[in-house]
């Protein structure tokens, strides 16, 4: 029987052995971040709930609906983050990052971040989230930048279905023109009530419609692609030619809208198919004004947010569909690569020191404790999922050896003991 405690409804947790690769797949990231100069940022869990009304937008569906607010006990509302952008970007400004050297700050998080929707399979309450930001420079090249170290990180993970959604949303110059025709637009189209009230607050939002009699009427809708200004458009096709050259593919997509409305220019979402209803398993884009808009100075930006639970299941996903005689496309490391199993008291204490001594060598060594015989070790070491069990008795330390035992094979060795270390270094190898 377990505790009288749950976890609350929709947290996502992780337990090895899932979690380890939950983690192994954040640490490629950071390697794939560091290697593009961004630095690591570990930040704020809550913030001002005025940050994300401002910063994210009151018209959302996150901060209207969604978000986790309370007061303190100093009468303060406060707000479990629902997304990283706005708080990187309160960060960066509280620090004075963009006063202390080039532009663009480049910076990386990753942690919890807290919606309140309705759970279901991918979608839920506390989910993860990695965020990396280029905050303060306005250059296609950024833009690409950004969007290139996304798609390595899952090419490294060896995912292979991986869409990559690419739009422009205009500026400040463009976008009321165009917003104020997709209102015109709208309004002549037979919609419910709160779809209509949704159209003179965040006209945009109606576009990303997922129900079949909205979507049918919005077939003609005019497009921002289709009135993007001269700049905006220059801008877009460099972001195109620049990901071209590096050979990234991407689809134009000219109804992709975001759920948030700091965006501006280029606006991408990363899609995997094999996750139905939630196959959003990133996305990101420009905000040029959402400095401004929480009261700092103007320092355009560029970022994304990749879901890594929905990144774990396109992994789970793709991994189910390849044969079993294939090898994963990307595994944690192991956590235990030789298993020991010590018969005495005397050889305990021997195993005990021999197993420091492979973990001060780098090799994920364990041991059986609590005095078990010989088949309840055993039984420990083949779950443990070792490649090599070391077995030491009375008899073998006379002897002055350890019986190595490779567990696939059932193959086994006496070793002398001194040689431990660098036989067992040299069999991993192979
Ligand atoms: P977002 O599209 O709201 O963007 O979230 C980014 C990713 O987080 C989504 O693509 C999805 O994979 C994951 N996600 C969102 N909500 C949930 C949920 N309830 N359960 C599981 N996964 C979820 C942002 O948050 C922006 N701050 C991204 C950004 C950074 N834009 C510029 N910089």
């Amino acid at each position: 029987m377990s505790s009288s405690f749950q976890a609350p409804k929709g947290i996502s947790e992780y337990v090895p052995p899932r979690a380890d690769l939950f983690y192994a797949v954040r640490e490629a990231f950071a390697e794939r971040a560091r290697l593009a100069g961004y630095g690591y940022l570990e930040m704020a869990v809550f913030e001002d709930t005025n940050l994300f009304k401002r910063g994210v937008g009151e018209s959302t569906d996150v901060v209207s609906k969604e978000m986790y607010t309370f007061t303190d006990r100093g009468g303060r509302s406060l707000t479990l983050r629902p997304e990283f952008t706005a708080g990187v970007l309160r960060a960066v400004l509280e620090h004075n990052l963009h006063k202390q050297g080039g532009l663009p700050v480049k910076v990386w998080t990753s942690g919890p971040a807290f919606r309140a929707e309705r759970p279901q399979q991918g979608r839920y309450r506390q989910f993860y989230q990695l965020d990396l930001e280029a905050i303060g420079s306005e250059d296609p090249a950024v833009d690409a930048e950004v969007i290139a170290i996304a798609t390595g990180w899952y090419r490294s993970l060896g995912l292979t279905r991986v869409r990559l959604l690419l739009n422009s949303l205009g500026c400040k110059r463009c976008r009321p023109a165009y917003r104020a025709l997709l209102q015109d637009f709208l309004r002549g189209l037979d919609l419910d009530e709160a779809t209509r009230e949704r159209i003179e607050i965040n006209p945009l939002r109606v576009l990303d419609d997922k129900r079949p009699a909205v979507r049918e009427q919005l077939a003609g809708a005019p497009l921002m692609a289709d009135h993007l200004c001269g700049d905006c458009k220059a801008y877009h096709d460099r972001v195109r030619e620049l990901l071209g050259d590096l050979g990234i593919a991407f689809e134009d997509t000219p109804t992709l809208v975001r759920g948030l409305d700091y965006y501006t220019r280029t606006t991408f979402e990363f899609d995997h198919p094999m996750l139905g209803a939630q196959s959003g398993i990133g996305g990101g884009g420009r905000y040029d004004g959402l400095s401004e808009d929480i009261g700092g100075p103007e320092l355009p930006g560029i970022g994304f947010g990749l879901g890594l639970d929905r990144t774990i299941l396109a992994l789970e996903a793709e991994a189910a569909e390849r044969s079993a005689e294939q090898e994963p496309a990307f595994a944690p490391k192991p956590r235990c690569e030789v298993f020991a199993v010590p018969l005495g008291e005397a050889a305990e204490r021997r195993v005990f020191d021999l197993v420091a001594g492979l973990r001060e060598a780098g090799i994920a060594a364990d041991m059986a404790f609590g005095g078990k015989r010989l088949k309840g070790a055993m039984k420990d070491a083949d779950r443990s999922g070792a490649r090599f069990a070391l077995i030491l008795g009375e008899r073998d330390i006379t002897e002055g050896v350890v019986q190595l035992k490779d567990l696939a094979s059932g193959e086994q060795t006496p070793v002398p003991l001194t040689d431990t270390t660098s036989t067992l270094k040299e069999r991993l190898s192979r």
